[in-house]
């Protein structure tokens, strides 16, 4: 069996974040999402992946390289734009051959992993098997039909009357049967080759396709609030552990991971907190669920809820909440006079001032 991860696409949502880097790599606990993805992957006895990669490639290719170090044998399979899931599979034709395989969205988070799903398609070995979730929602996602006996009957893709609650999670299974269906279909109206309509022509020739409905947890990391929120999720397990400095006038509270090099002065840490190497915490406060990635400064300020990317600083600002920063990113009050707001800020960046 092996695995296609997608990591190409152009991640508009999380703009502007990913005009700079790949939204795969956007770190949650200060890990890239990506990898959590791979070490399910790993976890489930799978070592052939194929990384479908866009406009991103050389970055994904720099963080994942060869994949040993996720004891992953990794093939890198370039896409030429983000023409849709089902073209990911088109293109990785020649990499998948006549293997059985778990298709990944990149970004994609799935608490507890994916062995128990793989294993269960091992065994039955129907044509397909998709994840289902129950949304609040459902108009936002890939939306599936079940009969009595649990079988897909039908998808349909961001639908604007979903017939059920049930939405396609970013996990999926196919023997090679998928392929005749991917060179089948059409380009839908929004310009891509859909997965769904793959799925639904399998389902339209009697194909045997499965869903397993899960009731963990699944998040789409396609933007800002969905990121927080798993790295919310993910923190609440974080495994305490001070390995910076911690000078006496410091007070550190529940879940909190202080990473070798990080110095924290003076401050007040509420976990679940993670503090990156080479970050520096002077005269401030951090918050429950929050994030700071490597080498950041935060001095004077409070912070709560929010990723911070590396190499990042903060200097006399309250109060940051529920924010995604990006990397090499300056806040910093302005002077008395002119109390003025001075910023500068790139393509389809989002701010909100409290006065
Ligand atoms: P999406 O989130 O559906 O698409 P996107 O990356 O274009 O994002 P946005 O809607 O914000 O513009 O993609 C799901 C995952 O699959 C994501 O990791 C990107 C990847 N992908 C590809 O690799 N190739 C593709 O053709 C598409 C559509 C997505």
């Amino acid at each position: 069996m092996k695995a296609l991860v997608l990591s190409g696409g152009a991640g508009t949502r999380l703009r502007p974040i990913t005009h700079t880097s790949a939204k795969q790599l956007v770190p949650v606990a200060n890990k890239p999402i990506l990898f959590y993805g791979l070490e399910a992957i790993a976890a489930a006895d799978i070592v052939e992946v194929g990384m479908i990669v866009g406009e991103t490639a050389k970055e994904i290719e720099q963080a994942v390289g060869d994949g040993s170090d996720f004891g992953l044998k990794v093939t890198y399979i370039p896409q030429s734009a983000p023409l849709g899931l089902a073209h990911a599979v088109l293109i990785a034709r020649e990499f998948l051959g006549d293997d059985d395989f778990v298709m990944y969205l990149g970004d994609n988070f799935v608490f507890g992993g994916i062995t128990d799903l793989v294993d269960e398609f091992r065994k039955d070995k129907p044509d397909a098997q998709i994840l289902l979730t129950r949304v609040p929602d459902p108009t936002a996602f890939g939306v599936a039909v079940l009969d009595e006996k649990g079988q897909v009957v039908g998808l349909e893709e961001k639908p604007e009357r979903p017939r059920s609650d049930l939405a396609v999670v970013g996990v999926y299974l196919f023997t090679p049967g998928v392929h005749e269906a991917v060179r089948s279909i059409e380009v839908s109206p929004r310009g891509e080759l859909e997965i769904t309509d793959a799925i639904q022509w399998m389902i339209d020739r009697q194909h045997d396709v499965r869903s397993t409905v899960i009731s963990g947890y699944w998040k789409d990391t396609g933007n800002v609030t969905d990121m927080l929120e798993v790295n919310r999720t993910l923190l609440e397990g974080l495994e305490p552990r001070i390995e910076g400095f911690v000078d006496a006038e410091s007070e550190i509270i529940g879940r909190v991971r202080i990473d070798a090099g990080a110095e924290v002065r003076g401050s007040r840490i509420v976990g679940p907190v993670v503090i990156g190497p080479g970050s520096v915490v002077v005269d401030s406060y951090v918050g429950p669920s929050t994030s700071i990635a490597e080498n950041c400064l935060i001095r004077n300020s409070e912070i709560e809820f929010s990723i911070v990317l590396r190499d990042s600083s903060f200097d006399s600002i309250r109060r940051i909440e529920a924010s995604l920063i990006g990397r090499n990113v300056t806040v910093t009050l302005s002077p008395r006079v002119p109390a003025t707001h001075r910023l500068v800020i790139g393509d389809h960046g989002r701010v909100q001032i409290s006065s």
